[in-house]
């Protein structure tokens, strides 16, 4: 039987998924991207080399890995484009690798002047996207609009939707927003070269996963953002326009709850977040500036600061039961070397009450602060380690008590960013 696996973030983005992803990944196997966009930022290290993807699937840096990118992913071919274009650069040929959903809506200019233009309006209010248009692009989806990657392939009838869409799009920028007006002709003209480029790579990727499946090969899904990023059931509406918890990878690839056989939560051992919201472990101090020095602790999308805080077990434990995960990775344990204490957010108390709270309410996540388990640190270098028990005792007993508050074992620990850096709990050679 095939095994598939499903690697999503339990955070706020920026759990080191891509590295994941790359490590899991066999020669001769699937890696799909199935929702978000190119939002996202996977930062890989491979030879001491650092790449950047945000919409290539991550597995696709292996020789002979088939990339698909289905319908739940929305797709700025302009952006794919020069993605291709860079790795060719790097060394590394994937154009005759890659599907693409002819169902993904497409990202064009319209969907990112509209982020930008929307983001600036609100001011202080602001989400912090990352500007790519995601959200835009979402809407057109759901408000029956959308322009698909499908459309590609007939320039008639991408024409005549091009005009009538950047109308509408049009009244709105200039008269709402005081932002010049858009020429769907240049939009069209832009793309000309990229539909050739494109046109043998869209298919219908539902069709194809089906047959990959039924031809008992390996699939690996690579989820994008993290849990509390999710539009339904993150930190509204501080989220992305996407489903990044489990039920993502359903409607997003048009497979169903049978064909996943593994989901891993990947988890950062304390915690990060660009843009806006809630952040009930966020710190200002000391701790802050060795996460962000020692993490890197700075988008690969956008090159923002990530605010970054303690391991919150709380929202962890809420991810495991979201997801249904059956395991976690843990990942930058190394970022955690030379702290004195380490700490791990095990509760939230309500300012105003004083109310213990255990299981919270994402509608209100604003007027709490955490109750916080305290752990010995190490001050020995963890850096690149491959074997658990070469792992200082008190990284050991930090680990098994997160597999004791989750209830669900860490199946890999991550100890830097290079693939040799990772400790395997169990093994993988079944997938
Ligand atoms: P959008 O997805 O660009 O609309 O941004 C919405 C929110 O999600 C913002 O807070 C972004 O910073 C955040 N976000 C989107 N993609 C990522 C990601 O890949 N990592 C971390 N945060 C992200």
């Amino acid at each position: 039987m095939n095994k598939n696996i499903v690697i999503l973030g339990t955070q706020w983005g920026d759990e080191g998924k891509g590295k994941i992803v790359d490590v899991l990944t066999k020669s001769n196997s699937y890696v799909v991207r199935y929702q978000g966009g190119h939002n996202a930022g996977h930062t890989l290290v491979i030879n001491k080399e650092k790449i950047i993807l945000h919409l290539i699937p991550s597995g696709l840096l292996h020789n002979n890995v088939i990339g698909i990118i289905s319908h739940g992913v929305v797709v700025s071919p302009i952006a794919l484009f020069n993605e291709v274009k860079m790795l060719e650069k790097n060394g590394f040929f994937v154009k005759n690798r890659i599907f693409i959903s002819n169902s993904s809506p497409l990202i064009l200019k319209y969907h990112i002047d509209m982020d930008i233009a929307r983001e600036k309006k609100l001011g202080r209010k602001a989400l912090g996207t990352t500007g790519r248009g995601i959200g835009p692009a979402y809407e057109d989806k759901i408000s029956r609009r959308a322009l698909l990657v499908g459309d590609l392939k007939n320039r008639d009838k991408l024409y005549i939707k091009l005009e009538e869409i950047v109308e509408y799009y049009n009244h709105q920028l200039v008269s709402f927003y005081n932002f010049p007006a858009i020429d769907y002709k240049k939009i069209f003209k832009n793309l000309l070269p990229i539909i050739d480029f494109f046109h043998d790579m869209i298919q219908d990727t539902t069709h194809i996963l089906h047959t990959i499946i039924k031809n008992k090969k390996n699939i690996i899904f690579e989820g994008a953002q993290g849990s509390f990023l999710d539009i339904d059931n993150g930190s509204y509406p501080y989220v992305t326009s996407s489903n990044s918890t489990i039920g993502g990878v359903i409607t997003g690839t048009g497979l169903g709850p049978k064909n996943f056989h593994y989901i891993l939560g990947v988890t950062k051992v304390y915690s990060t977040r660009v843009g806006y919201g809630p952040f009930p472990t966020e710190l200002f101090d000391h701790i802050d500036k060795h996460f962000s020095n020692y993490g890197q602790e700075f988008g690969s999308t956008t090159g923002r600061k990530r605010r970054t805080g303690w391991l919150d077990a709380v929202l962890l434990n809420r991810a495991v039961h979201l997801n249904s995960l059956s395991a976690l990775c843990l990942t930058k344990l190394d970022v955690l070397d030379g702290l004195k204490e380490i700490k791990i957010c095990i509760a939230y108390k309500n300012i105003h009450t004083l109310e213990i709270i255990k299981y919270p309410t994402m509608y209100d996540l604003e007027n709490i602060e955490p109750i916080y388990e305290v752990h010995p640190g190490w001050n020995t270098n963890t850096k690149g380690i491959t074997k658990f028990h070469f792992l200082p005792k008190e990284a050991q007993n930090y680990i098994h008590r997160i597999e004791e508050i989750t209830k669900i074992p860490v199946d890999i620990i991550s100890t830097g960013p290079d693939r040799l850096h990772t400790i395997f709990m169990k093994n993988f050679s079944i997938f």
